[in-house]
């Protein structure tokens, strides 16, 4: 047996995929652990299902890294303080280095009053649910006739689109905290919703915040043609949802009836101050109430604090001076062992093709950290047996090989693009993996 290097990549996004083939085609012999049972993270879970070219692009490419023959996957298991593992079981199991590419979990709420009436959401648990990841895919929501989505994000967008033509509610607001110069989403992406979007209200609202635009010297016109430059090929609506902006207002609390429903959402207006370059948005103390039954924050995630590393703002710590920088980033945690990336090292940045990037440069730091240790024999049989004893279904590669292939004719059977089993039972029963979780 020749010595190897030993990795962990924790998460089998984009980030940890992509990281986890560059080190396995460098020689590493290394160890996926991944929380889901499928591997793909938000490119499974996150980008609207009916991207089906993409997803199943990225599908075919996340295939060929997991038949990498030096990389082992475990799916249904998480790593973190109160987990499965944590991170000093995998040092003492022997990893050499551990690379995390857990994506970013964490929920970034405001700490507004009302946050826990029933109604008020993260978009990441709407998208999860609606891309059926157990176990949000088993969870009650109560999309309203009206409903708000504070964000001006692609990740907006998605939430309109889905709430527009699937749930086809009445009315969705987009509510956003700066003015139509400062969306941040893609002509793309605006192309499903368009047809929705009322367009004399839009008008009517740039002409409302005109006044704050000149005073920071932007154009409104340009901001206008911008958001409408999806127009030319806009998807023919499915319903009649009133798709809507209010700019320059930041949610300020929720409401709620005596059952603990969601009835409004306070927004304040503000107005937009220069600062360094770009503009700040600043409260004018005027306060306003929108009717709505359901209110979607889709404002950015940030990492889980309970993983086990140090955190600051919405991220782990990096080390400010790195060992092993790539293209002057760091991706070291403040832990010798610890490296981090995707959207683990940078919580809610960019897109698919981004986190692969990142997963990439990250395995190139930590190959470089591994040049400073020796390649050792690796001994799996630790890991086997501390792995035996969890109380969860260990799923291995063959086992999502199978699931794959139930999945795909299934939804021959049933005339569907795809079909996914959306509890954690279901997909164990069919992977043969249910009667070992009773013995
Ligand atoms: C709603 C939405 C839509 C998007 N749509 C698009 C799009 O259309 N096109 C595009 O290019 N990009 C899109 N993106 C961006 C893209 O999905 C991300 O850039 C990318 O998935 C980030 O990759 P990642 O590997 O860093 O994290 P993730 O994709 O989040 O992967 C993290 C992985 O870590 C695992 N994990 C988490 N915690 C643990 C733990 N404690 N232990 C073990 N495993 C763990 C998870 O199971 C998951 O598999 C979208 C993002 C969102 C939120
Ligand atoms: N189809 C796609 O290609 C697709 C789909 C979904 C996501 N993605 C990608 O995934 C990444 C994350 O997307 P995202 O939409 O979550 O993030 P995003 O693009 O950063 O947008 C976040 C939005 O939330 C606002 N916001 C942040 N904090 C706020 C607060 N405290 N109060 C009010 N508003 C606040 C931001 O406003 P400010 O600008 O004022 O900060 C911004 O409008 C992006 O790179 C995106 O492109 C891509």
């Amino acid at each position: 047996m020749t010595n190897q290097f030993y990795v962990a990549v924790i998460g089998a996004g984009p980030a940890g995929l992509f990281a986890a083939r560059e080190l396995a085609n460098l020689g590493a012999r290394v160890v996926i652990f991944n929380r889901d049972i499928k591997p793909g993270g938000l490119a499974e879970y996150g980008i609207y299902p009916n991207k089906h070219t993409m997803k199943n692009g990225l599908r075919k490419q996340f295939k060929q890294v997991m038949d990498l023959p030096n990389l082992t996957y475990y799916g249904n298991v998480t790593i973190g303080e109160k987990a499965d593992l944590t991170l000093n079981d995998l040092r003492e199991l022997g990893f050499q280095a551990i690379l995390v590419t857990a994506g970013a979990q964490g929920t970034k709420w405001l700490g507004l009053p009302g946050e826990n009436l029933t109604g008020v959401y993260h978009a990441k648990d709407v998208v999860y649910f609606y891309n059926k990841l157990p176990p949000y895919s088993q969870q009650s929501f109560r999309f309203g006739k009206r409903c708000a989505v504070i964000g001006a994000g692609n990740v907006m967008l998605d939430i309109v689109h889905f709430l527009s033509r699937e749930e086809k509610v009445d009315e969705v607001t987009a509510v956003v905290r700066r003015g139509p110069a400062e969306v941040k989403f893609d002509k793309k992406e605006m192309e499903y919703v368009i047809d929705n979007l009322d367009q004399a209200e839009l008008d009517a609202e740039i002409r409302r915040v005109r006044p704050i635009m000149e005073a920071v010297h932007q154009d409104p016109e340009a901001a206008r043609a911008s958001i409408l430059e999806a127009l030319p090929k806009a998807l023919p609506k499915v319903s009649n949802t009133k798709f809507r902006f209010e700019f320059l207002a930041s949610p300020v609390q929720m409401l709620g009836d005596a059952e603990g429903c969601l009835t409004q959402v306070e927004i304040e207006d503000n107005i937009l101050v220069e600062a360094n370059g770009d503009t700040k948005a600043k409260g004018t103390g005027n306060k306003r109430q929108l009717d709505v039954e359901t209110v979607v924050f889709a404002i950015g995630d940030k990492v889980d604090e309970a993983f086990g590393l140090p955190t600051e703002w919405n991220e782990f710590v990096k080390s400010q001076t790195p060992r092993f920088p790539i293209d002057g980033i760091s991706y070291e945690s403040p832990i010798e062992d610890v490296f981090v990336g995707g959207w683990s090292r940078k919580a809610s940045s960019g897109l698919v093709g981004l986190a692969r990037k990142d997963g990439t440069n990250a395995s190139k730091a930590v190959w470089q950290y591994l040049q400073t240790k020796h390649p050792m024999e690796v001994n799996t049989e630790a890991l086997s047996s501390k792995l035996k004893g969890l109380a969860e279904p260990l799923v291995l590669k063959e086992h999502i090989k199978k699931l794959d292939e139930i999945e795909l004719a299934q939804a021959k059977q049933l005339g569907l693009e795809v079909f996914k089993y959306d509890s954690n039972d279901e997909m164990l029963k069919v992977m043969g993996l249910l009667e070992y979780e009773k013995a």
